[in-house]
């Protein structure tokens, strides 16, 4: 197998190795783990859906930003998408092709705007304030800068309004209305060159015509823009494609499946396809493996506590996010039971999964939480002092190797003690 599974034998695996030896050479729990494979599995499925289109693949580096994963990714010939200097940062490092890394966002800062300027990088028109510092920032750097537009399509991508980006409300995007002023105003700056237009939708979509309704609309707006002489090509139709987080049996679309209900358009209209995938790239490769710390009753409610929690998990939090959870051993004795798996932070809030039918483990027993490739690590806090834990992959199916280490007491103290002026004594 490949990615994280669970073996004939009972054991969960990544690849070709049991989890629970993998922690044992860990030592450290909790950590994150990784199929390197499943990685290379997802971009392959993208390219290969894609051939014969002119097209490039943005991976969406908010959903995972680990610098071994990134370096991947561009190996494979991925391209980017940025949403801070940091991020930006971060890519040029790994060694991303700048001509192929799109920096978006509602609000990008003028000296982030002047560093994707200088990177050559795409840069994604957000409002009319955003604009007028695009258009400072190239002015500033003398460079020109291309642009493209970031349009509503006023599709509802029919998921969990924290996660839904293009409506007519959102915070995202020009308002639609105003597209013709947008125009004239990159028309008589020489500095700026408008190469396309950009649309996301959302994310967790598990409908893919929804896609094909936008790019619809979308090619609308390249007529319009084409009628008056711009000569654009980049339609990027962003990220969004769910996974099966629920593991019940649900077919959920594939990149192909979505690529081929925009194939016929992104060809009889000569654009080329920008993707942003960040969850479907990712997610799945990987589990979140924590250690039982014991097991308790309170009132009618059973709690499976583990060392992991909402500080390097928060989606079960923040979206009420269902992620599969499953012990790493089987345990055939063991009498089965509804549980809420819960971590060690103050908060009620802190649970990685709630009434879960589960084997009743013992303290030190591994537990997983699946599906944590995206937007786990990404998004961890240092909550109640809870501090970055590492992060490993299993590469060419059995080799296990670290790709971050744990961030130390010592580490977390020195940069925060530092910019606080503290002596810490550490
Ligand atoms: N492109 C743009 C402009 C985006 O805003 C996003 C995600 C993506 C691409 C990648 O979308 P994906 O393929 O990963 O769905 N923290 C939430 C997800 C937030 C998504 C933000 N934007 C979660 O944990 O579900």
């Amino acid at each position: 197998g490949v990615g994280i599974y669970q073996g004939s034998d009972g054991y969960m695996y990544c690849d070709g190795l049991r989890i629970d030896d993998i922690r044992a050479t860990a030592e450290a729990s909790p950590f994150y783990l990784y199929s390197k494979e499943k990685i290379r599995e997802n971009y392959t499925a993208y390219k290969n859906a894609l051939e014969g289109l002119d097209y490039f693949l943005g991976y969406a580096v908010k959903a995972n930003n680990n610098f071994k994963i990134m370096q991947f990714l561009r190996e494979l010939g991925s391209g980017c998408v940025l949403v801070s200097g940091n991020e930006l940062r971060l890519a040029i490092k790994a060694g991303f092709d700048p001509t192929r890394a799109i920096f978006n966002g509602n609000g990008k800062l003028p000296r982030e705007l002047e560093l994707a300027v200088e990177s050559g990088c795409l840069i994604n028109v957000d409002s009319e304030f955003d604009l007028a510092n695009i258009q400072a920032a190239a002015a500033k750097v003398g460079k020109k800068a291309r642009v493209l537009i970031r349009i509503n399509p006023d599709v509802d991508p029919q998921v969990h309004a924290y996660v839904s980006t293009g409506l007519a409300g959102s915070k995202f995007g020009i308002r639609n209305t105003h597209l013709q002023w947008f125009l004239d105003q990159i028309k008589a700056d020489t500095n700026l060159k408008l190469v396309g237009a950009h649309c996301h939708l959302g994310s967790t979509i598990s409908k893919v015509n929804i896609f094909r309704d936008a790019a619809i609309i979308m090619v609308g707006f390249f007529k319009e823009m084409r009628a008056q002489g711009f000569n654009v090509s980049f339609l990027n139709i962003g990220g969004g494609l769910g996974i099966d987080y629920n593991k019940k049996g649900e077919v959920l679309p594939t990149p192909k499946d979505l690529i081929d209900t925009v194939r016929d358009l992104i060809a009889s209209e000569g654009l080329t396809l920008i993707l942003e995938p960040g969850r479907s790239m990712v997610a799945n490769s990987s589990a979140f493996v924590n250690t039982v710390t014991g097991v308790k009753t309170n009132g009618n409610k059973n709690f499976i506590v583990v060392d992991g929690s909402m500080a390097e998990l928060i989606r079960p939090s923040l979206y009420d996010a269902y992620q599969h959870i499953e012990l790493t051993a089987p345990h055939p004795d063991a009498e089965v039971a509804t549980y809420d798996v819960v971590g060690p932070v103050c908060e009620s809030a802190d649970f990685l999964g709630k009434e879960r039918s589960l084997p009743t483990p013992s303290a030190g027993d591994g537990l997983i939480v699946m599906d944590a490739g995206a937007y786990c690590m990404s998004m961890a806090s240092n909550y109640n002092m809870k501090l970055a834990p590492p992060e490993w992959w299993v590469a060419e199916r059995t080799q296990l190797q670290q790709i971050r280490r744990a961030v130390t007491l010592e580490d977390h103290m020195r940069a925060r003690a530092a910019v606080q002026g503290l002596a810490l004594g550490l």
